[in-house]
């Protein structure tokens, strides 16, 4: 939830700061605004709306040429989008600019403080006391770095800050508190940002903050401090992705070409965790072996598109580990008080690694002496660096809203962490193990030959698209895959859109089809379980006597569902848990058609903001 970028060296603030913004709008795109230090003054721009509405004003009214600058990409919580709300803020003297993310706690009682001191603040926001409240402290120190420091040990909640003074040229200083901030380190330049897609164009080498610190930029020297002035430890990292990466290749929209990476994603998360003998290696899972035999619940924690990855997860580990596992909403967790201890595993689920409901939710975990596995695709982000251990997925940048291949790749690395604690622990044996990463290894090209078919779906959604409701019906993993379906409809089209359980339907929901109401429903396989399947087919014609439309997603071969489907879409055999996989994928194509044909916007979904810093 909003975009920050901090740019000092030899190039145009603006053109460095605004070029980053465009990669970080995916974290909302409620106002932008930029501030650009130059001949002595602080010179700034902003406006609501989208980052097209800065650009248009900026090319009216353009802004004295500097080489220091910040940016900010706005997801609003205090005050509405308007120019007024758009950050950097400002103190009165309009010497110092600052850009935040996050919420201060306390910033009411702050202003009071401040408007009693003759301050005039002029926003709703929470930001603008600190403008106001590093303008006082630079005054006594006239050092920008000393005056965050002491403006954040006043600061409560979550809160990433980036400001400039008009008196401190080729400075730039940023805090990190909760909120996701990284440094990018360049060739006499620097860069802060909120993620590294905002700089990956100049560099790839980054530092990684920590908890609670402040850092000083300037075109020479990166210098990190605690919030006393203390000296920080810092992590830094090479970016193993370039620029091209996070821009769209084509496509029309990031979700195109997310959706289409998926075969390579899948592949990748794979990479290098088998060994030549078919076992796997999980080196990066740093909790020894003899804890992880000692485990005797899992918990997974997640929110969203990663909630459903849980769900589907739990299948799994139940099933090759026999260690009782429970999937919970991050935001709902920590406040009924779970019982957790050392024996307990906890696994959260999270793209971009600093989703705070589910960074809350671990920290409450490890405070209860359990252990953390995080499942992450965003290098150096708040909740690996949090937990005891890491399973990046390397799904690569995920920019649209709507989450795609993360999803396809938190589920393989799901399955991953299953089967290895069934290796570690003796539930499995070596060749059972073998088979299913056999199975695994075959994914990626059956995602492959789902994009070929896709056609269809496409038509079928644009056909759809006056449709106000959507059901989507799943059993067994196939309900998660119901959720996820209707999650994406939800985000996308705007559109009505519920994900049930098919057998739970008679128990209430039924009331809800009518009349050519089209009803989403995910087949599992008629091999293996084949009671699940019989029981499904045995939905589909009570919807379908009732007047629904089936659109019927199920494998090549199986004919049983031939005389009840009004849509019949095929997807390639896979055995029952990893179905998932393979049964998402014309969802996800399906929603963004969708909303293509309600002329939505896809990668950038109204009210939605790609990564959830805000409880
Ligand atoms: O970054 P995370 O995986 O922690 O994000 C969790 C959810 O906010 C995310 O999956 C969200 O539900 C997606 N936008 C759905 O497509």
């Amino acid at each position: 939830m909003c975009g920050i970028v901090g740019y000092v060296g030899p190039q145009s603030a603006l053109d460095v700061v605004t070029a980053g913004l465009k990669r970080l709008e995916y974290r909302g795109y409620d106002s932008a605004g930029v501030a650009v230090q130059a001949d002595g003054q602080l010179a700034t721009a902003k406006k609501a709306g989208k980052l097209v509405n800065l650009e248009k004003e900026l090319a009216d009214r353009p802004l004295p040429a500097g080489t220091t600058g910040i940016g900010h990409t706005r997801w609003a919580t205090h005050g509405g989008p308007t120019d007024a709300n758009a950050h950097p803020h400002i103190d009165n003297a309009g010497r110092v600019a600052v850009v935040h993310n996050g919420i201060i706690e306390n910033f009411a009682a702050l202003r009071e403080e401040l408007t009693e001191r003759g301050h005039e603040l002029g926003s709703e926001t929470d930001t603008e006391v600190v403008a106001h409240l590093l303008a006082e402290e630079f005054s006594g120190c006239a050092d920008l770095a000393e005056a965050m420091r002491l403006v954040c040990r006043r600061l409560e909640g979550a809160f990433t800050l980036v400001a400039v003074h008009a008196d401190e040229p080729d400075v730039v200083v940023g805090a990190r508190r909760n909120s996701p901030l990284v440094v990018g380190v360049g060739e006499g330049e620097a860069f802060l940002a909120s993620d590294v897609a905002a700089f990956i164009a100049h560099t790839r080498e980054a530092v990684e903050l920590g908890q609670d610190q402040v850092v000083e930029l300037r075109r020479d020297r990166v210098t990190v401090t605690d919030f006393d002035g203390g000296t920080a430890d810092v992590r830094a990292y090479h970016v193993d992705w370039d620029a091209s990466a996070a821009e769209k290749g084509g496509y029309d929209y990031f979700m195109l070409k997310e959706i289409a990476e998926q075969p390579k994603a899948v592949a990748d998360t794979l990479l290098g965790r088998i060994d030549a003998a078919g076992s796997l290696t999980l080196d990066e899972v740093r909790i020894p072996a003899n804890v992880l035999r000692e485990v005797d619940k899992i918990v997974i924690v997640a929110c969203g598109t990663a909630f459903h990855a849980g769900l589907i997860a739990k299948y799994a580990i139940e099933h090759w580990t026999r260690v009782p596992c429970e999937v919970e909403l991050a935001s709902e967790f920590r406040y009924r008080d779970p019982i957790l201890d050392q024996q307990t595993l906890v696994v959260a689920i999270s793209q971009s690694g600093e989703t705070m409901d589910t960074l809350m939710a671990l920290r409450h975990a490890r405070e209860q002496g359990a252990k953390v596995l995080a499942i992450c695709n965003t290098n150096g982000s708040t909740i690996p660096r949090e937990s005891d251990a890491v399973l990046y997925t390397h799904a690569g940048p995920e920019v649209a809203v709507a989450s795609t291949k993360a999803f396809l790749t938190q589920l393989v690395a799901c399955y991953l962490v299953a089967l290895y604690l069934g290796q570690v622990r003796g539930t499995k044996w070596a060749d059972e193990i073998r088979a299913v990463v056999r199975d695994l290894s075959s994914v990626s090209g059956a995602v492959e030959r789902v994009l070929e078919t896709m056609e269809p779906v496409r038509e079928l959604a644009r056909s759809l698209a006056e449709k106000n409701t959507v059901l989507f019906l799943g059993r067994h993993v196939g309900y998660p895959v119901a959720l996820e379906g209707a999650l994406k409809l939800k985000e996308l089209a705007y559109m009505h859109a519920e994900g049930f359980a098919a057998g739970e339907l008679k128990h209430g929901p039924i009331a809800l089809v009518e009349d050519d109401m089209p009803v989403v429903v995910v087949v599992p396989s008629p091999r293996g379980r084949s009671v699940l399947h019989d029981k499904i087919v045995s939905n589909i014609q009570e919807i379908r006597a009732r007047g629904a439309r089936t659109i019927v997603i199920a494998e090549e071969g199986d004919e049983a569902v031939v005389p009840y489907a009004d849509h019949l879409i095929r997807i390639p055999a896979t055995p029952t848990l990893l179905q998932p996989l393979v049964a998402t994928v014309p969802l996800q194509v399906f929603a963004c058609e969708l909303a293509t044909a309600r002329g939505n916007e896809v990668d950038q979904p109204r009210n939605l903001a790609k990564s959830v810093t805000v409880e």
